[in-house]
């Protein structure tokens, strides 16, 4: 049995098809009067933004949308929405779409209730009491981000990912409302399903991983082998729709807690220097990491196998594990993810660097198998 383990369940989740067009009660619960809204492009093109405005009417007023975010959450935008949000007195923030407006959000919520400059804030465990209040409507299912106590925003002057973490973070309330993620594309559908799957197997194996983040992690490992291709190709398959949502839900439970591994240490090192989709970053890097890191802990690759369906059959472990990760494989294959980093337009040579970067990215520090920089890179070339 693990020697100690801390988990803490903070954001109520609230989930139901057509949940937004009924959100006035809720929010008037609250004791805040003036929200802001926080929405990416996709979310105003797709008139979600409309369908927002209108299920939070009669329960607050709405005094402002900043909708100016781009695809990976930048310091910058950070830094002009809390200025805009101080500038129209916001007391609540709504934020709406997939992980960048909800992690600009989360870190617009630091600089509104503490002020300053959000790199003092980068790191881990720097905030001491709760901040203006949050509510997080995912349009993707992916990041877990309305649930989890993370934000990744882009330092885009020195081309790196910071991270910040802390549990006043996570917001008070999720919305899980499937219909939010039904106009999704199926390019979009399928990298953020991928970036779910890695949160659930990379916390499965962390070092941090515990039984409640085990529990949570395997429900979601099911659900997505079993939902991401149906809600891939077809977009308004509304069980797919439902459950893939709840899985990435209970993935960012799992990793909020079980933390992460070196799919995302690599994943967050190209996203900081190329135009990569998170999601399709980790989905490439996922099999050969599972491979580096199933030496560790046969035991633990053989129960994710299982669980993305493989039938053990009384075979030896290898060949299981090896199944296991076949699986991942045919999935993001199904799903027509690219599979290689020359794919996404990644130069060879930038392999080593990438590397080095990786080596020093929080999330690595959890990777059941320590990786040397040459053993990086090695990974990075299987992938490229
Ligand atoms: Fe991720």
């Amino acid at each position: 049995m693990i020697d100690f383990f801390e988990f803490q369940l903070r954001p109520r989740v609230q989930f139901k098809v057509g949940l937004v067009d009924e959100m006035a009660p809720e929010i008037a619960r609250l004791e805040s009067t003036r929200a802001i809204i926080v929405a990416d492009d996709g979310v105003v093109k797709t008139g979600m933004l409309d369908r927002v405005h209108a299920g939070l009417a009669g329960g607050i007023e709405i005094v402002g949308d900043f909708c100016d975010i781009p695809a990976n959450s930048s310091v910058e935008s950070v830094e002009r929405g809390a200025a805009f949000a101080k500038e129209i007195n916001a007391d609540v923030i709504v934020a709406v779409g997939g992980g960048s407006p909800i992690d600009t959000a989360k870190c617009m919520r630091i600089l509104m209730s503490e002020g300053g400059k959000l790199h003092d804030y980068e790191g881990y465990n720097l905030l001491d009491k709760p901040l203006v209040p949050m509510i997080a409507i995912p349009t993707t299912a992916g990041t877990g981000s309305e649930v989890t106590p993370f934000a990744v925003i882009r330092d885009e002057a020195a081309e790196v990912k910071l991270t910040f973490a802390s549990p006043f973070l996570a917001p008070e309330l999720a919305i899980l409302d499937p219909t939010m993620t039904q106009t999704l594309p199926a390019r979009l559908t399928a990298a953020t399903g991928m970036d779910a799957l890695t949160h659930a197997i990379e916390s499965f194996v962390s070092t941090e991983a515990n039984p409640i983040s085990d529990s949570l992690g395997l429900q979601a490992i099911d659900l997505i082998s079993n939902n991401l291709r149906a809600a891939t190709h077809t977009g308004n398959d509304m069980e797919a729709r439902g459950q893939m949502l709840v899985a990435a839900c209970i993935a960012g439970m799992a990793f909020s807690s079980g933390f992460l591994g070196i799919v995302h240490a690599m994943a967050h090192a190209i996203g900081g220097s190329y135009p990569v989709h998170h999601g399709t970053a980790n989905s490439i890097l996922l099999p050969h990491a599972m491979r580096f890191n199933s030496e560790i802990a046969p035991n633990r690759f053989a129960r994710i196998a299982r669980s993305m369906g493989v039938n053990a059959g009384g075979r030896a472990e290898e060949y299981v594990i090896e199944d296991g990760i076949a699986a991942v494989t045919a999935l993001a294959n199904d799903c027509n993810m690219p599979m290689r980093l020359r794919d996404v337009a990644v130069p060879k040579e930038a392999l080593p660097a990438l590397a080095e970067v990786a080596l020093t990215d929080g999330t690595i520090f959890t990777n059941p198998r320590t990786a040397t920089v040459e053993e990086i890179v090695q990974l990075l070339e299987e992938a490229w």
